[in-house]
Formats: C-alpha cells, sequence, structure tokens
C-alpha cells in the first residue's frame, strides 16, 4: 500500500515531476520507422508533451512542439521541405535544432530583419535506431541509445507491434515482477476464456518433463535478484526441485520500462499519466542456410488494445493471448491504479523491489548522477547481453515443430508467424483460437 503522494511520485511522468525527471534520462521509442519511412509529419505525445514527428525531403527526422511559436498552428500540417519543416499557415520554416530558417513575410517587409534569430520552437533529438525512432527529452549531453542483445542480433528476422493501452505505464512495468499472475491470468482465465469462445476442447495444459500434465503450471517458490540492468526473476513450479531449472533465470525486467522476454522486448513506453504506447519488439531466428539483411525494413503490425465492448462486456477473442489477457488487467486497474487501496502479499515481492528501485533511482536523478541503464561510453555499449531463461522460437524452416503456440506476448496479429502459421497449418488455423497451436516451450 502507498500513500497518494507516493503513487503519484512513482507513476506521474510529466516535466518537473520526480518520474517524469527520471524518464528523461532516457532515450524511447516514440515510432516504428515504417511508420513515417516517406517525407510526411506524425502526431506524437511522450512524457505528457505533445509533439509532431516529421521526415522531411532529405531524409531526415526532427521532432518540434505541437504549434507553431507564430501564431499557434499545428505543425501537424507542415510542409516538409528540403531541410526542416515549414508551418503551413504563414510559411515560416524551422530546422531540427528548432531554429528558425525562414518568415517570408518577415523578409519581404525588411530583408534585414533579424526576427526569425529571436524566435525558437521547442525541439528534442531523434534518432533512428533498430527501426525505430527514438527521442530524447532530458538534459544535455543526451546519452546513448543502448544497445541491447534484442536490437544487436545478427541474422534475425524482426517485427514491431504496438497499441496504446489506456492506463499509467506503472502497471504495465508492476506485472512484469508477478510472476504468480502466470498460473491464474494465462491458465485458468485462459482456459474460461475457451470455454466463453465455445471451445473448451483447447484448454491449455503445462508440458512437464516431457510430459502433459493435467493439473497447471503453479508456483512453490518466486525469487527477486537486482542486477546490473533490472531484475531478474527465478521461480520453483510444484513437482520440480530447486536444482530443477525451472530456479533458474526468468524473464528479467530491465529498467526502468523494458521486459525482456523470450525472443523479444515489451516496451512500456509512457504517452501520458494516463496512456502508454507499448512495444511488442521480437525476434526470430532463422533455419539452417537463411540469411536476412540487418538493414532490411522492419514490418510494422498494429496489436488491438482489447478494451471492453462498447456494452461494457469484455471481449472474448481479444483474450485468448497472454498479452489480450495482461493488459486487460492493468487498464482495469484505472487510469493510475489507486494503490492506497491495494492489500500487497507475499506474491507481490517482485513489486516491492522494484518500487524501491524506482525510487533509489528518482534520488540520483535528483542528486545529479545518471540512474541505472544510462550509458554514455561506446565501447560498453557494443552489445549488452541480458540474461534470460532458455527457449528459443525459430521460424526460419517452418516446420511444424518449430511454430509456437502464438499464445505468448501479442504474437498472434504478428505478420511473420502469422505467414509461418499459413504455411505449416493452413490459412484457416489463423481463424481459431491461439491455443490450438503445438506447445514447444
Ligand atoms: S502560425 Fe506558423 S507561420 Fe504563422
Ligand atoms: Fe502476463
Amino acid at each position: 500500500m502507498l500513500t497518494k503522494e507516493e503513487n503519484e511520485k512513482l507513476s506521474r511522468v510529466g516535466p518537473g515531476t520526480p518520474m517524469g525527471e527520471m524518464m528523461r534520462r532516457y532515450w524511447h521509442p516514440i515510432a516504428a520507422s515504417s511508420q513515417l519511412s516517406e517525407r510526411g509529419t506524425r502526431p506524437v505525445r511522450l512524457l505528457c508533451e505533445d509533439l509532431v514527428l516529421y521526415r522531411d525531403r532529405s531524409g531526415a527526422i526532427g521532432l518540434v512542439a505541437q504549434r507553431c511559436p507564430h501564431r499557434r498552428a499545428g505543425m501537424i500540417f507542415g510542409i516538409p521541405e528540403q531541410e526542416g519543416l515549414r508551418c503551413a499557415y504563414h510559411g515560416w520554416l524551422w530546422d531540427a535544432t528548432g531554429r528558425c530558417l525562414e518568415q517570408p513575410f518577415e523578409q519581404t517587409e525588411d530583408p534585414n530583419s533579424t526576427f526569425k534569430d529571436r524566435v525558437t520552437i521547442k525541439a528534442y533529438p531523434v534518432e533512428e535506431y533498430a527501426g525505430m525512432i527514438w527521442a530524447y527529452l532530458g538534459p544535455q549531453p543526451a546519452p546513448l541509445i543502448p544497445h541491447w542483445d534484442v536490437f544487436e542480433m545478427e541474422n534475425v528476422a524482426r517485427d514491431i507491434g504496438a497499441t496504446v493501452i489506456p492506463c499509467n505505464w506503472l502497471q504495465c512495468m508492476e506485472n512484469s515482477l508477478d510472476p504468480v499472475h502466470v498460473e491464474w491470468l494465462h491458465q485458468y482465465f485462459s482456459d474460461y476464456v475457451l470455454e466463453r469462445l465455445g471451445r473448451p476442447d483447447l484448454k491449455r495444459r503445462a508440458v512437464r518433463n516431457g510430459k502433459r500434465d493435467e493439473s497447471v503450471l503453479k508456483h512453490e517458490k518466486i525469487g527477486f535478484t537486482v542486477f546490473d540492468h533490472g531484475i531478474t526473476k527465478r521461480r520453483v513450479l510444484v513437482g520440480s526441485t530447486e536444482a530443477d531449472a525451472d530456479w533458474a533465470v526468468g524473464h528479467p525486467a530491465v529498467f526502468p520500462n523494458y521486459l525482456r522476454a523470450i525472443n523479444a522486448f515489451q516496451i512500456r513506453v509512457p504517452i501520458d499519466d494516463s496512456h502508454t504506447w507499448h512495444v511488442w519488439y521480437t525476434y526470430y531466428h532463422q533455419g539452417p542456410g537463411v540469411t536476412v539483411d540487418r538493414n532490411a525494413p522492419i514490418p510494422f503490425y498494429d496489436v488491438p488494445a482489447a478494451t471492453l465492448a462498447a456494452d461494457g462486456q469484455p471481449e472474448w477473442p481479444f483474450l485468448d493471448n497472454n498479452s489480450g489477457q495482461d493488459m486487460s488487467m492493468w487498464y482495469t486497474q484505472g487510469d493510475i491504479a489507486d494503490r492506497e487501496e491495494e492489500h500487497l502479499g507475499y506474491s507481490d515481492k517482485g513489486v516491492i523491489i522494484y518500487r524501491n528501485l524506482l525510487k533509489e533511482n528518482m534520488e540520483k536523478v535528483a542528486r545529479g548522477e545518471d540512474p541505472m541503464n544510462v550509458f554514455r561510453d561506446p565501447a560498453a555499449n557494443e552489445f549488452i547481453e541480458l540474461p534470460v531463461e532458455k527457449g528459443s522460437y525459430r521460424f526460419g524452416d517452418r516446420s511444424a515443430s518449430t511454430v509456437s503456440p502464438r499464445t505468448g506476448q501479442a504474437s498472434k496479429y504478428s505478420p511473420i508467424l502469422r505467414e509461418a502459421v499459413k504455411i505449416v497449418y493452413g490459412e484457416e488455423k489463423l481463424n481459431e483460437p491461439v491455443h490450438s497451436f503445438t506447445e514447444t516451450t
């Protein structure tokens, strides 16, 4: 349980708030590169700030304030020029650093006018990396975008899915420190969803020691360790011993807002205090003899937000996969979860460790230090390996035994996986609940 003040301090990300200041020490992805592959503009809201992302005719990208400093018209109508973005209303031209390059009528009236040198538009640094466009809203000098293993891996296919979840980012992240929900939400509730979908025959059963176990996967013990880049998780499941691989490293929570899952990152980008841009960045190992060009465009796909139907009822077809189930729990906790009313138990140990880590790092920022996972040394940023549980999905050779169950994450909607499923199982399989696929891990 937190006080109202503690809850606000941990969750709110606007300018000047303690968490907002901490979050401004990181680069955040704001779009997939393929969402702005040609000249044009895109609205972006990040950390409660309204901005316009653009690509100019030279191919360079920029990120400026939502409104033009002249008479406040929307820069979303901006015209990309060879360099910079020109406001549609009176033609003032802005470069990516926020400088005004032209004020046509002012210069007509007075060719020697210096007015343009005295107005600027708010602009933030942007970079393209790993198929995404990243923004940095913090103080200079900007750190490096971390080269996590997921982004740097060679010879893998990738795709990027995303959705806007109508709740605060912290709810999504706390879920990543909560292993116990897996046995309930992703198994017991999941089976109930299959009943509601009229397919009780597909109920999920855990595979243990090579045998089908009719009982669900059940936790006996959970453990968490803070490491250099976040928090690792371990667990003992019923029927195993600590000597078993089960008491091993699971998906780590990467500080402050990533989950490193098998073959993927889940990135929870705070749009504002009550909306999160949730990204599924997935890589797929290839079969023998298949090579993937590292610079090939990475496909982007929309994931439905799995919100309730207009009549307030669950939409069952959204709920047959882990991501639809997870996000339903997150947004029903409220815009910002009311942590004054929560009752934490042993199952929430990891949530408490994570909140403490957030507090320690907010304090570091307040003291003028860099928080965890701010990298400034290129030599230490070549390939940052994260500990992750064993297991890997291979899709390159597209054989039945290597196509995943699609229950995990948002892979139900992944174009790469849908194509593999079509080839292996046939097109009609895509219309069935995702539980109908063979479990491989
Ligand atoms: S409002 Fe943008 S140029 Fe006038
Ligand atoms: Fe989950």
